[in-house]
């Protein structure tokens, strides 16, 4: 998630010990005249010393720049090539990438194939949503994806209309790509709880999940999923302490004060659902990093987050 899951988030993963089994960057736009190897995404891979392998996510909508840009990033230490099919920004589907190549299956066919075609065998995945407007569009997604054989995929469980609505994820659309593809399909769309994500691994999608803002709001779902322990409020102030430190760290030289209060909320936006109302309010408003981390030493774990 760009400017979210990022170099700063990834290493505060890793030093409050609390790391999944794989990252992915937030997306390399690939077209035609541009090769937009985003810098922030470029030192999520050059300077991921976290131990877990990382994804180059590519977005476009034509196979020449996107094979182009996988032959580029193949040469970085990535563990594979993934193809964002979910993206339902207007800028990006207006280009037909993104969600978009959901509504033109030749195009998603040629991506796919194009692809597929030149990234080493077990490199290459995609991630989808489940259709433009309906999920009755998913058979036909799910076989084009199945044709190309991807090594992996992973589902958010939403169409493109949805957006990020709530209560609009449909797990047996995930079911239904577990039973259509050959590959290991992970299931992502509103996995906030360790009962919820244990639910999914047991009854969804075996093979493994997605989590993205839940993971912002609770980094040590990661901790939890491996058998450990349920955040305490020292451990979430430890959290916001250290992702303070590596977001000065990751801004170094184009930092101010402001800047980088901005740039926590950020994360914080995923957060403010467990603070009181005037710890948020207080933090909408912040300008100032010191009171910034006054504030966020005195918050709670999130109270869903302490069910085994
Ligand atoms: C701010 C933001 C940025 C995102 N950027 C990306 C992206 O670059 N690539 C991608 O595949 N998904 C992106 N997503 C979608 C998430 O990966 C995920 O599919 C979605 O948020 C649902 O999962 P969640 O409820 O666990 O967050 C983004 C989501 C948000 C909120």
């Amino acid at each position: 998630m760009q400017d979210v899951t990022d170099l700063a988030f990834m290493r505060t993963l890793a030093r409050i010990g609390s790391l999944p089994d794989l990252f992915v960057t937030a997306y390399f736009r690939s077209t035609p005249t541009t090769c937009a190897i985003a810098e922030a995404n470029l030192r999520c891979i050059e300077e991921n010393e976290t131990g877990v392998p990382i994804l180059a996510q590519l977005a476009g909508s034509e196979p020449a720049p996107l094979v182009r840009d996988a032959e580029r990033l193949l040469q970085l230490p990535i563990a594979g090539i993934n193809l964002n099919a979910g993206c339902p920004s207007p800028l990006v589907n207006r280009h037909g990438a993104g969600a978009g190549l959901l509504r033109d299956l030749p195009t998603l066919r040629a991506c796919l194939q194009g692809l597929r075609a030149i990234v080493p065998h077990g490199q290459f995945s995609v991630k989808c949503r489940t259709g433009w407007a309906a999920a009755d569009e998913f058979p036909a997604i799910l076989a084009e994806i199945a044709a190309a054989t991807p090594d992996l995929a992973m589902v958010h469980g939403r169409t493109r209309k949805a957006l990020y609505s709530p209560g609009t994820v449909q797990p047996e659309t995930i079911r239904q790509a577990v039973t259509a593809l050959n590959c290991p399909v992970l299931g992502n769309g509103d996995i906030t709880t360790l009962p919820q994500a244990r639910h999914w691994l047991t009854h969804i999608c075996p093979a493994g999940i997605m989590i993205g803002r839940g993971a912002v709001r609770n980094p040590y779902l990661f901790r939890q999923l491996r058998g450990g322990a349920a955040p305490t409020d020292d451990d979430m102030h430890h959290y916001f302490a250290v992702l303070v430190e590596e977001t000065n760290l990751i801004l170094h030289t184009k930092r101010t004060a402001a800047g980088h209060c901005n740039r926590m909320k950020k994360y914080l936006a995923f957060c403010y659902n467990y603070f009181t109302p005037e710890q948020e309010y207080a933090l909408r408003r912040c300008t100032d990093i010191s009171d910034m981390q006054r504030i966020l030493s005195t918050v709670s774990a999130p109270a869903d987050s302490g069910q085994n």
